[in-house]
């Protein structure tokens, strides 16, 4: 049984919780990344280590290689290259002829809105842009590394070839850490030779504004993998939170899809617009819930006001099940495809000047988020 615990607290001290906190290059502001740690699966079950005698490695990781170099892979590349205080270098490589060279390109904005954001100094965002190169081949983007990201497409049996070419080219001591939004890192490790070091690291998008990547073992994985994975991170000024297990959706997505659910029945049932729903989420508990997070608020508002709210109304909320998914909504929009931003429409048109100014105001507000954070939140 896993118990829940957090950074420091009595029921962690003794657990896979020593994530270091602070890691800031000079010239950044100081964000503090917490590990929302879980007891690790060998903690039941002892060492599972499939490296037989090998010392568990040590030191700085300076050598990361990226393997997809999309939308998430060019994203998370580019913040280790600059966020990472120790020298560090990050190789990209995609499948796409070219695509590499271009997430390199796009560094550059990812760059400046670290600057923006108030992170990085322009100077030193410059420099470390330096620590990005490009690869021709899978062996050599991995060659001399010892953390490997995998973003490839969310299709298993491309990550599942991924990650077997990769256990063949790599030595069993690194890490192999996959972007995947919900595959559960035992479908990734299975039939691998050294499947201790496979391990989930899920980011969320924009991956260079958004803090917190939910790290995820599976039984198997070593908890040096775990434990190394979550100093990186917090090394590059990530939160990790690292889970006890695997469940779809992990941790985040789960909330959200939650939330996701109950508006579309608030709006089939005529009781909000669309607008009034982003309204309402994004003014009244979308900034509180940034500062406190849901158990917190319920403290600060009383349990006995939440008992009495579940009361009134969990039998009013949608009860909707797996039998119900994807609900006629998204379906119909799947169907036309009008998919959202990347389609020009979704619940809402999206002109490109709209995409913009909305996505301006996401990346100011997510600045903004990350600048304000204390080492001490
Ligand atoms: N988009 C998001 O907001 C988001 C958030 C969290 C996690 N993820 C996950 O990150 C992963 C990547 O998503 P993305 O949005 O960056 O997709 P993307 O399509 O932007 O990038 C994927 C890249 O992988 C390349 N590629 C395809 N097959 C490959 C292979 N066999 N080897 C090497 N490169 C290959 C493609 O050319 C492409 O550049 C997915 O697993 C996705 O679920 C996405």
């Amino acid at each position: 049984m896993v118990t829940p615990g957090v950074a420091g607290s009595p029921q962690s001290a003794s657990r896979h919780c020593d994530v270091p906190t602070t890691r800031l290059p000079p010239g950044s502001v100081a964000i503090h990344a917490v590990s929302a740690c879980l007891p690790l699966p060998g903690d039941q079950d002892g060492n599972r280590s499939t490296l037989g005698t090998m010392s568990t490695p040590s030191g700085l990781i300076d050598r990361i290689a990226v393997i997809g170099a999309g939308f998430m892979g060019g994203g998370i590349g580019a913040e280790f290259a600059l966020r990472l205080e120790h020298d560090v270098r990050v190789t990209l490589w995609d499948a796409r002829p070219g695509g590499a060279a271009t997430a390199v390109a796009r560094a550059r904005e990812v760059a400046d809105a670290l600057v923006e954001a108030g992170i990085l100094l322009p100077e030193v965002a410059t420099r470390r842009l330096a620590r990005l190169a490009t690869a021709d081949t899978l062996a050599e983007v991995t060659d001399g590394a010892s953390y490997v990201v995998e973003a490839v497409p969310e299709d298993l049996p491309t990550k599942q070839e991924v990650f077997r070419d990769l256990d063949r080219i790599t030595g069993p001591d690194v890490i192999l850490a996959s972007n995947t939004s919900g595959f559960d890192p035992a479908d990734l490790a299975k039939d691998l030779s050294h499947p201790a070091r496979v391990v989930v690291a899920h980011y969320f998008g924009p991956a260079f504004l958004i803090p917190l990547v939910e790290v995820v073992p599976h039984p198997g994985t070593d908890p040096w993998v775990t434990e190394r994975t979550a100093k990186l991170l917090s090394d590059a000024g990530k939160r990790p939170a690292v889970l006890g297990r695997f469940v779809p959706g992990f941790v985040a997505n789960r909330l959200q899809q939650a939330l996701f659910r109950e508006a579309l029945h608030l709006v089939r049932d005529g009781v909000a617009t669309p607008e009034v729903i982003d309204e309402v989420a994004r003014f009244s508990f979308g900034p509180r819930l940034a500062a406190l997070g849901p158990f917190t608020v319920a403290d600060f508002a009383g349990l006995d006001v939440y008992a009495a709210l579940s009361t009134n109304v969990w039998p009013d909320l949608s009860a909707e099940t797996a039998s119900d998914a994807p609900p006629a909504e998204l379906a119909s929009h799947v169907a036309s495809g009008t998919l959202g931003v990347k389609t020009g429409a979704g619940t809402y048109p999206w002109p490109p000047e709209q995409v913009q100014a909305v996505t301006a105001r996401r990346n100011r507000a997510l600045g903004d988020a990350l600048r304000g954070m204390r080492d001490d939140d």
